[in-house]
Order: C-alpha cells, then sequence, then structure tokens
C-alpha cells in the first residue's frame, strides 16, 4: 500500500512539499532531483524560488534531471520543458547551470541522447529524489498506457489526450504540439531512492485511484509505482476523493 498525505488544498500542498523538499536538500546539500512539468508543481516551484528569495534554500550543490522534452522543441522555444522549467524554477533559485540537466529535443540523434542522459543520471549517482506529476490518462513523464513500456530513456509517441493537455504551452493549438517526445524510461524512474507522486484536483481522482490500488499494468503506468519501496503520494482532497483505502 502506498503512502498517501492528503492536504486540504494546493497551496498548503505546495508549501509543506516546498519545506519537505529544503529540508532534504538541508541534509543532502549535492541531493540529486528528478523533476516534473505540468500544472502541478508550478505552485512548489514558486514556493521554494520564495524560500530561497528569503535566504531559507540554498541549492547551490544540488543537481537536477527533468522527466522529459518535446522532440523537435529547441530550448530555446516558449513551449519547452526546458523553457517551463527556466521560468518557473530555475530562474528563482541557485542551481548552477552545469547542474541542471534536460533531454535536447533537437539533439541530432535522439537515440543517442536517450543514452547520454541514463549515462548523465548514473555518473551523477543515481536519483536521490524523483519528483512526479501523473497524466490524466496515468501517464508519468511520457510514459504513456501501451501494450508494452519501456525501462530506459527513450522516445514517445504522443497520445492526442497528452498533446490536448499540453497545448497551453503551444499557443492552445493541440495541433501545434509535438507528436513525439524524449522520457525517462520506467526504470529510470523506479531506480530513484524515494519518489513523491503529486497530484491536484478532480479530474486526478480517477487515476490516482487507479495507480494506488488498481492492478499493475502497462495501461496505468503509474501503477507500477506500487512496486517501489519509498513512494508517497501527495495529494489534495480533490485528487484523493476516490481513493478506497488510504
Ligand atoms: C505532462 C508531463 C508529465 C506531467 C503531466 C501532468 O504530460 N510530461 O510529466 O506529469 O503532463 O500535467 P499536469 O500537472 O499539468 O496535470
Amino acid at each position: 500500500m502506498p503512502k498517501v498525505t492528503i492536504f486540504p488544498d494546493e497551496r498548503v500542498l505546495a508549501r509543506t512539499l516546498a519545506a519537505q523538499i529544503v529540508e532534504a536538500v538541508a541534509q543532502k546539500p549535492d541531493i540529486v532531483l528528478g523533476l516534473p512539468t505540468g500544472r502541478t508543481p508550478i505552485r512548489l516551484y514558486h514556493e521554494l524560488g520564495a524560500m530561497h528569495a528569503k535566504g531559507q534554500a540554498d541549492f547551490s550543490r544540488v543537481t537536477t534531471f527533468n522527466l522529459d522534452e518535446f522532440l523537435g522543441v529547441p530550448p530555446e522555444h516558449p513551449g519547452s520543458y526546458r523553457a517551463f522549467m527556466q521560468e518557473h524554477l530555475f530562474s528563482r533559485v541557485n542551481i548552477p547551470d552545469s547542474q541542471i540537466h534536460l533531454l535536447n529535443g533537437v539533439a541530432p540523434d535522439p537515440l543517442a541522447e536517450c543514452i547520454r542522459y541514463e549515462r548523465a543520471i548514473a555518473a551523477a549517482g543515481g536519483l536521490d529524489l524523483q519528483l512526479l506529476g501523473i497524466g490524466t490518462n496515468g501517464h508519468i513523464g511520457f510514459n504513456e498506457p501501451a501494450r508494452e513500456l519501456t525501462g530506459s530513456t527513450h522516445r514517445v509517441l504522443l497520445k492526442p489526450s497528452t498533446r490536448h493537455s499540453n497545448a497551453a504551452l503551444f499557443g492552445g493549438n493541440e495541433e501545434n504540439v509535438p507528436r513525439e517526445a524524449l522520457s525517462m524510461g520506467m526504470a529510470t524512474i523506479l531506480r530513484a531512492r524515494r519518489i513523491l507522486l503529486i497530484a491536484t484536483g478532480k479530474s486526478k481522482a480517477a487515476c490516482i485511484e487507479r495507480a494506488a490500488h488498481g492492478p499493475i499494468t502497462t495501461r496505468m503506468p503509474a501503477s507500477f509505482l506500487q512496486l517501489h519501496r519509498d513512494m508517497e503520494l501527495v495529494l489534495d482532497e480533490a485528487a484523493a476523493s476516490k481513493l478506497s483505502r488510504s
């Protein structure tokens, strides 16, 4: 049974989680973090920025690896996850650029880029703390529901529903959202020493129940998190509203 923590609302969740992450950084200043994009972590990232601005958090020795990036989108494009991270986190804290890692969506050889990324994570000593969001279809990173899942960092074809939910990054038009992406794989994620999956809002309630208590199936990639020893679901009341037991 996964550990579940439920907060009354998104604000309290973001504040409490930011304080926990700052505490984890204080305990291990050279911590290696795995980071998600999406609407869900935005408040958390801003809270981390606010704590840094108040002198409560030093990220100078932290290393980060983002989960995924759109294929064919250069880092400087406003729709890239690199640009998202810059806006919501990296411009607000003091992580040196050389310690920030994202997949390069315009790498000339995407396969070689995936291999490079896996090696970089290993060379950093592996992920200490992986933060995750979840897609309404149960995807984590860009590991989409499918007949088979991939273990290591790889190239993926995005589902229409995922392109739809990422449309805001591309002028609100899902046709402009790339059809493919690069993503950490299921094994890359599951090798993290600790995993916190954050979900807020009613739209996530059904997939959270299936991820937490449903069968472990490639049709619900987040269900594989049930196999992890140190995984916690961090939810607001709305996202927790369909949990059958917790
Ligand atoms: C994207 C990302 C995922 C993220 C998901 C949920 O597709 N690749 O890593 O978890 O969206 O996004 P949101 O937090 O906006 O619901």
